[in-house]
C-alpha cells in the first residue's frame, strides 16, 4: 500500500471535550497516514476516540491540536468524504430513493440524473424492490443498506464508516460484509472503517490500526496480506485465524485497561 500516495495525513492530532468531571482527552498525539485506495480498519476499545477521529475528518468537528491533511484528487465539486454511521442515519420522511439521492441533490444534480444514480446503488445493495419504501417499513439491516447506498451514491473521494454493521445481527452482518467487499473491490475508494470486530477488520482491511484505550493514540498496526478478491471463504484460511489471534493478543491489554477505567 505504501506505494500509493498518501490520501489522509493526521499528525499529532489531539482533541479534548469538556465534561461535568472536567476535560476529557478523546485523542492525544494521534498520527496516521491513509493511502489512496487503501481500506484501513481502525480498531480500539470503546471510548478511545475512533468516532471523534472520523468526525474530525468529515469536518463535523475541529481538531483541537495537530494537523489534518486530506489530498484532493480533483478540483471538481466531487465531495471529499461521506460518512456511514452505526445507527441507521437515514431520513425517516424520505423514501429509500430520496435518501440515496440526497447527496447528489445537495450538489444540484437534476432530479432525473440523481434518481438514476440512486436506483443504480439501490439495486447494488439489493433493495430494488424497496426503492419507494420509507425507512420505517424496512428492517435494521435494510436501513443500513440504505445508509451505505447513500454514501456510495455521493461518490466522495473517501468513505468514512463508523461501525456500519455494528447494530446488525450476526447473519445480516456476514452477508453485508461480503457485499461490502464486492462493492469496494469494484471502485477501490479510500476507506477508513471503524469496527469493534477484529475478524471484520481482518476480512475487509489492507491494514488494521489498533488504538490504545483512553486517551486514544495509535498502539500498533498490522498489515493484512491476505489476497484479494476476498470473500467469506477467506475466513477459513489458516492465515486469517493467525492474524486474528495476533491482533487480539495486542488488543487484550487495552480492553482490560478500558474495563478497569469503567468505560
Ligand atoms: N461531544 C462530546 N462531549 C464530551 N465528551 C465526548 C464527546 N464526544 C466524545 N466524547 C468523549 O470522548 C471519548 C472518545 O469518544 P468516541 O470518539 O465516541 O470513542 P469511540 O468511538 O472510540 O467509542 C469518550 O470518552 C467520550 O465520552
Ligand atoms: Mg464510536
Amino acid at each position: 500500500m505504501s506505494e500509493f500516495p498518501v490520501k489522509i495525513r493526521a499528525g499529532g492530532v489531539g482533541k479534548q471535550f469538556a465534561s461535568a468531571h472536567g476535560p476529557v482527552t478523546a485523542l492525544q498525539e494521534f498520527t496516521l497516514e491513509v493511502h489512496d485506495g487503501e481500506f484501513l480498519c481502525l480498531v480500539g476499545p470503546s471510548g478511545c476516540g475512533k468516532s471523534t477521529f472520523l468526525r474530525i475528518l468529515a469536518g463535523l468537528l475541529d481538531a483541537g491540536s495537530g494537523t489534518i491533511e486530506i489530498f484532493r484528487e480533483t478540483e471538481a465539486d466531487r465531495p471529499l468524504t461521506s460518512m456511514v454511521f452505526q445507527e441507521y442515519a437515514v431520513f425517516p420522511w424520505k423514501t429509500v430513493t430520496e435518501n440515496v439521492a440526497f447527496g447528489p441533490q445537495m450538489r444540484g444534480i437534476s432530479k432525473a440524473e440523481r434518481t438514476e444514480t440512486a436506483l443504480t446503488w439501490i439495486e447494488r445493495v439489493g433493495l430494488k424492490r424497496f426503492a419507494d419504501h420509507y425507512p420505517h417499513q424496512l428492517s435494521g439491516g435494510m436501513r443500513q443498506r440504505v445508509g451505505i447506498a447513500r454514501a456510495l451514491a455521493n461518490d466522495s473521494e473517501i468513505l468514512l464508516m463508523d461501525e456500519p454493521l455494528g447494530a446488525l445481527d450476526a447473519q445480516n452482518r456476514t452477508v453485508l460484509q461480503e457485499q461490502l467487499l464486492e462493492l469496494w473491490q469494484e471502485g477501490r475508494k479510500t476507506v477508513l472503517y471503524v469496527t469493534h470486530s477484529i475478524e471484520e477488520a481482518v476480512l475487509l482491511g489492507d491494514r488494521v490500526v489498533l488504538m490504545t484505550a483512553h486517551p486514544g493514540t495509535v498502539k500498533t498496526e498490522f498489515s493484512i496480506p491476505l489476497p484479494r478478491p476476498r470473500s467469506l471463504k477467506t475466513t477459513a484460511e489458516p492465515e486469517f485465524a493467525q492474524l486474528n489471534y495476533a491482533i487480539w493478543e495486542s488488543l487484550r491489554d487495552e480492553v482490560q485497561r478500558s474495563i478497569e477505567e469503567g468505560r
